[in-house]
């Protein structure tokens, strides 16, 4: 099975949510619940939270990452964090290209490859997320876009590299927003970029990356999604902020 070549990923995305203190007391609550998991578990935290996340991790398998970083190491860039920041300090994760990111922050698939390859250079693995408006699911164009949206992600990036990478396919109409895609449509996009990935690298080579679902998954849904050949794991938002909510889709990768 293609599943074994590649590690399961559940990493909760908190978005801006949590101060320091509660991300101590979150951490506390998830981290003996998902002692034995099966899966690689991330929390991707507000910058403020990493190093209470660091802190609260310690002693555990959870693996701390960062929501953004900017493509320069340092310099003039007012708000922005770079990527050898986040490795210096022993974060190991970095989501890049959200679609809260591309829709209010002005994130463009460019932006995209250049925080890519930033985030790889440091040392960092990156979380890509890719993903259709509900518009383009209806025009017909959810293949081509993430085609395109990974291209250009992945520009540049060699194929000893792919071992830092994971894709997260997140349609961006299930985002937030209750409504999740059926596991089949999943299942299917996940099945699409893996194509993309093999045309650019080979099969071998795009067999080996993990790719996940987010937007909506949950404790009820995360069996069935999980179930699919080619979802690996899942970018968790709203129900990565409930222990046992978490806790249950790690245990979904059990397989
Ligand atoms: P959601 O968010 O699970 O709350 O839909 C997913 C994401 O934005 O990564």
């Amino acid at each position: 099975m293609n599943k074994a070549l590649r590690p399961a990923v559940i990493a909760g995305n908190w978005k801006m949510n949590k101060t320091p203190e509660e991300t101590g007391a979150l951490i506390k609550e998830i981290a003996p619940l998902t002692e034995n998991a099966a899966c690689e578990v991330v929390v991707c935290v507000p910058f403020v939270d990493l190093h209470a996340a660091l802190t609260a991790t310690g002693g555990t398998s959870i693996k701390v990452g960062a929501q953004n970083c900017h493509f320069e190491a340092s310099g003039a860039f007012t708000g922005e964090i770079s990527a050898p920041m986040l490795k210096s300090i022993g974060v190991e994760y970095v989501i890049i290209g959200h679609s809260e990111r591309r829709a209010y922050f002005g994130e463009t698939d460019i932006t995209v490859q250049k925080r890519t390859r930033a985030a790889l250079d440091a040392g960092l693995t990156v979380i890509v997320c890719v993903g259709e408006t509900l518009e383009q699911r209806e025009q017909g164009i959810t293949r081509e876009l993430c085609a395109l949206q990974s291209k250009i992600a992945l520009q540049g990036v060699k194929s000893d590299e792919l071992g830092r990478i994971v894709i997260a396919y997140e349609p961006v109409w299930a985002i937030g927003t209750g409504r999740t895609a059926t596991a089949d449509q999943a299942e299917e996009v996940c099945g699409w970029i893996r194509d993309t990935l093999a045309e650019l690298y080979g099969r071998e080579s795009a067999d080996g990356v993990s790719i996940q679902y987010g937007g909506s998954m949950n404790a009820a849904n995360a069996y069935e999604l999980l179930s699919k050949p080619n979802v690996d794991g899942g970018l968790i938002g709203g129900a990565s902020l409930k222990a046992k909510d978490f806790a249950e889709i790690v245990k979904a990768t059990n397989r």
